[in-house]
């Protein structure tokens, strides 16, 4: 499967990788974003959806868990799931419907609800280098297979 890595060397870069995933990106991708507080998972997600066309601001769906977005005819759920307490509160929020083939949906923090997400298309590994970060890309599917292959050319 697809695997490749970038080296990104500032904000600026992290929101360009993030414009740059947002392009062809097909709907009913669910994409995991791993990585230490302050690896860039925000700043990456910010960039998907300014690469969508969105110029709103994006804020950290930390209280809220998810925040969704409406961009032209596509729907991005932004999850931040650090502080998701028990399988409870996500049965009771209805999260399992926002997984769908017309969605898309973007993880940060997916480690505190493994049981109850679905697998990943593509998972996203971010971390911190001396400066800047290292960004992975990983394919877990066909059609994540292809949409890589295609970003990484
Ligand atoms: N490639 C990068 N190099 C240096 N700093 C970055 C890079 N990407 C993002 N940042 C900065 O890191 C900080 C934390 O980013 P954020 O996206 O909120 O992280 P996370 O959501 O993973 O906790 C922000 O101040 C952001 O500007
Ligand atoms: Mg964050």
């Amino acid at each position: 499967m697809c695997n490749f890595t970038q080296v990104l060397n500032d904000e600026a870069a992290t929101l360009l990788a993030g414009q740059a995933f947002s392009k062809d990106l097909p709907a009913g991708m669910t994409v995991f974003l791993h990585g230490d507080l302050g690896a860039g998972k925000t700043t990456f997600v910010r960039g998907v959806l300014q690469g969508m066309g969105y110029q709103g601001k994006v804020k950290s769906p930390t209280y809220t868990l998810v925040e969704p977005y409406q961009i032209a005819n596509k729907t991005i759920y932004h999850f931040d799931l650090y502080r998701l307490i028990d399988d409870e509160e996500w049965e009771e929020a209805g999260f399992r419907d926002y997984f769908n083939t017309q969605s898309i949906c973007m993880i940060e923090w997916p480690e505190k609800a493994q049981r109850l997400l679905p697998q990943a298309d593509i998972d996203i590994f971010l971390s911190h280098q001396a400066q800047g970060r290292q960004l992975r890309y990983q394919a877990n599917s066909l059609n994540a297979q292809q949409f890589l292959q295609q970003l990484n050319t």
